[in-house]
């Protein structure tokens, strides 16, 4: 929630604060970044994510969501095909208000495109 609070979102309006926390136990947070071109928009998810890949960090153990919709909300495709490439496995969780939510990943995304593929 207090990465949300650093959102850049002024065509949605709709802020969004992620954190993920890596095998060290050190916790990366991320929010969304918008552009006026629409689709260079980056989600919370993948913020966080570089955030942690930047810090020398690629073994994801947890990812939390925070937004302010009517309902918790799970990450978007983009965001699950990415998370995905370093822990197809990774449990979720998303919050609204006093709502949560969990995840799996891989129940999010089954039969995910991975590196396997290229070989
Ligand atoms: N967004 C995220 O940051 N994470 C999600 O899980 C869903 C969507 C952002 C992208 C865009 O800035 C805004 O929310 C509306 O889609």
């Amino acid at each position: 929630m207090d990465a949300r609070t650093n959102a850049y979102a002024p065509y949605s309006g709709f802020t969004v604060g992620a954190a993920v926390q890596t095998k060290s136990g050190a916790v990366f947070t991320g929010c969304n970044v918008e552009n006026a071109s629409y689709g260079a928009t980056i989600c919370a998810e993948r913020a966080a994510l570089a955030a942690a890949v930047a810090a020398g960090e690629r073994e994801l153990v947890a990812l939390v969501v925070a937004s302010g919709a009517k309902s918790p909300t799970p990450p978007c495709g983009i965001c699950r095909q990415c998370l995905a490439e370093l822990t197809p496995s990774l449990p979720i969780r998303s919050y609204t208000g006093g709502a949560r939510a969990e995840y799996d990943l891989s129940s999010l995304l089954p039969d995910a495109f991975g590196r396997d593929q290229l070989d």
